[in-house]
């Protein structure tokens, strides 16, 4: 009897996310999880792209994911889960147990990052420094040279990079920054100051065309220089900072005052939290950052100004389970006032690492498709959503809601 020859299956495409603070809490929670939801050890708890939202959209698997990164501290995944562990509780020692093989033999991937006009905190806090052995032209080829070779190495389909560094002292912008001709010119000449790490990571994936989130504050990432370099390339980015709670909750809620005409009046906000990236956002220039990042939205969302002030403090015990407490004074009818408050009290990293694996979807998606420049329906996951002036949490859920219609359409015909 004669056989008709089967059709070979087509193998499933490999994704690369390429980490960039590979080591750091967050990073080490993100791999950890996708590990154990592969193993069936965990459930996709916090992930929008394991819901209704994404149905019949062709996003990556978790189990067809690869990680490595760039880090400057020393170890591996499997030491620095362990270290989570026993500093927070979050990723149980029999979870590490079981993903110590997995965790170790991707750690592999992990190369030694740049350290460049980082500031003396990050210093401290990371222990490591510039040692000004290599121009910027040579750590960028490095960079580039380590992305290229871990594709190559896990014969990947794609790569999508994730800026989870610490977060940089804002970077005064110069003439320098404004086009990618005197960027390139401000890189020939080595000018260090005209640079931080993020900038020459974000460049580096923008050369080679891989999607860039940007999921801290960092300015320097997402500079004009390097907004044209994604467009030349045809680059799809998204950031920035992860918008994870308390912005979060306030990008929810404001909306409401909104809604039923209510007067804020002040909106004060108090934060407490612990841990490395505690510690950095200590030192005031690197919190500038992220308080430029957490008190923008409040008038964009209401449409007036109001009295309104974040505060961040370092404790050192909390570690990673971050306190927000958050008092709103608002007039009503007759002008009467009122007031509510809120207590947040949430673990940074297991709030954002769901959120980064959706992203890193999202953004292989847009690859996938053909898209480039900035991801905008993704501003829901930002608190500083890049070209896009919408913070009403609701508003930015119906864009990716919109997004994924028009994809599943797509997808159909
Ligand atoms: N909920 C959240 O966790 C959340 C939300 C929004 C933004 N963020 C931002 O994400 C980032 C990561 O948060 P985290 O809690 O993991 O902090 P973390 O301090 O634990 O991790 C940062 C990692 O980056 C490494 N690093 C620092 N400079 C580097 C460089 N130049 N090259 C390579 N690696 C470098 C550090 O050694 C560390 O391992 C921070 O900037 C944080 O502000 C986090």
């Amino acid at each position: 009897m004669a056989t008709t020859p089967r059709k070979k299956a087509a193998a499933p495409r490999r994704l690369g996310v390429w980490l960039f603070g590979a080591y750091g809490g967050l990073a080490t929670t993100l791999v950890t999880g996708a590990r154990a939801i592969v193993r069936g050890l965990a459930t996709p708890h916090g992930l929008a792209t394991e819901t209704e939202l994404c149905r019949d959209l062709p996003l990556a698997p978790i189990a067809t994911m690869v990680f490595g990164g760039h880090e400057v501290r020393g170890g591996d995944w499997a030491a620095s889960a362990k270290d989570i562990h026993q500093q927070n509780g979050t990723l149980p020692q029999a979870l590490d147990r079981a993903l110590a093989a997995d965790l170790k033999k991707l750690s592999k991937n992990v190369r030694p990052g740049v350290m460049v006009n980082a500031g003396a905190t990050i210093e401290r806090v990371t222990g490591a420094h510039d040692s000004h052995t290599r121009t910027l032209r040579q750590q960028l080829d490095q960079l580039q040279k380590d992305l290229l070779a871990f594709q190559k190495a896990n014969r990947l389909d794609s790569v999508v990079c994730v800026n989870l560094t610490s977060t940089e002292p804002v970077l005064k912008t110069s003439p320098a920054h404004r086009s990618l001709a005197a960027f390139e010119q401000a890189i020939d000449k080595d000018d260090q100051k005209a640079v931080r790490s993020s900038s020459l990571y974000a460049y580096a994936a923008g050369k080679l065309s891989l999607p860039f989130v940007h999921f801290t504050p960092s300015n320097a990432a997402l500079l004009p220089a390097i907004r044209e370099l994604f467009a030349l390339t045809g680059t799809p980015y998204a950031g920035m900072d992860g918008k994870t709670g308390e912005t979060l909750v306030k990008s929810a809620l404001a909306p409401m005052f909104l809604y039923r005409n209510l007067r804020v009046l002040t909106w004060q906000g108090y934060n407490i939290l612990g841990d490395r990236d505690g510690a950095v956002l200590a030192d005031d220039e690197n919190k500038a950052a992220k308080i430029a990042s957490k008190d923008a939205l409040l008038p964009q969302i209401l449409g007036y100004p109001l009295h309104s002030h974040v505060g961040i403090d370092y404790v050192p015990s909390l570690h990673d389970h971050k306190t927000a407490w958050d008092f709103i004074h608002f007039e009503g009818f007759l002008g009467h006032r009122m007031s509510m408050q809120f207590v947040w009290q949430g673990c940074d990293a297991i709030l954002a690492a769901p959120l980064v694996l959706d992203l890193v979807r999202f953004a292989d998606l847009a690859r996938q498709r053909g898209e480039s420049g900035p991801m905008t329906h993704l501003a829901c996951y930002f608190k500083q959503p890049i070209d896009t002036t919408t913070h009403n949490l609701h508003a930015q859920w119906q864009m990716l809601v919109d997004y994924t219609n028009r994809h599943r359409e797509k997808s159909r015909r």
